[in-house]
């Protein structure tokens, strides 16, 4: 696990950004931590590194919301509300996790027995300043290993 700490939404976002480069199709990030931590904000700096110029809000009613402007199609996921697993397979989720672009999944945690094994983890959590976040980055597989090598989010 890699540990990094954000001082302000801004570090959040130009981090995610950084990451926008490495991706490939079929990657998934699962965002957890706490509410209102920036899972959002993460995913939107995610996005305009992909080159989504479109505004990124938060897909909390919907569920889901497709991006397909950028270098690869961007599917953001919000299960807060979702009432269990059942619903994320109704709307054929591994059409996305499986699919041809890259999964951003709010809140994964939730629904963790229909992630894949292979996955980004990133936790956001709150720190007493208020706008300090730690950053938990959990590779798991060797391709994730290798992605995050490439990443220098300290950077
Ligand atoms: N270091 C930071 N990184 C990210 N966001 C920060 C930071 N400091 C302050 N913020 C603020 O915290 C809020 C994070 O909101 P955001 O919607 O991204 O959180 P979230 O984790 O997606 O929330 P939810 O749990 O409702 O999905 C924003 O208002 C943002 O400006
Ligand atoms: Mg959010």
């Amino acid at each position: 696990m890699i540990s990094v700490i954000s001082h302000s939404p801004e570090e959040t976002w130009e981090l995610a950004s950084k990451l926008a480069p490495i991706l490939s199709k079929g990657d998934l990030i699962n965002l957890s931590g706490d509410l209102g931590a920036g899972k959002t904000v993460f995913t939107k700096g995610l996005a305009a590194g992909l080159g989504i110029v479109e505004p990124v809000t938060s897909p909390t009613f919907t569920i889901i919301k497709e991006y397909e402007e950028g270098r690869l199609p961007l599917y953001h996921f919000d299960v807060y509300r979702l009432f269990s697993p059942d619903e994320l397979e109704e709307l054929g989720f591994d059409e996305y996790f499986y699919g041809e672009g890259i999964t951003v999944i709010e809140w994964g945690d939730r629904v963790e027995e229909l992630l894949p094994d292979i996955r980004l983890d990133v936790k956001i959590l709150r720190l007493v300043d208020e706008t300090f976040r730690r950053i938990e980055i959990s590779p798991y597989g060797d391709i994730w290993q290798e992605k995050v090598k490439e990443w220098q989010p300290g950077d």
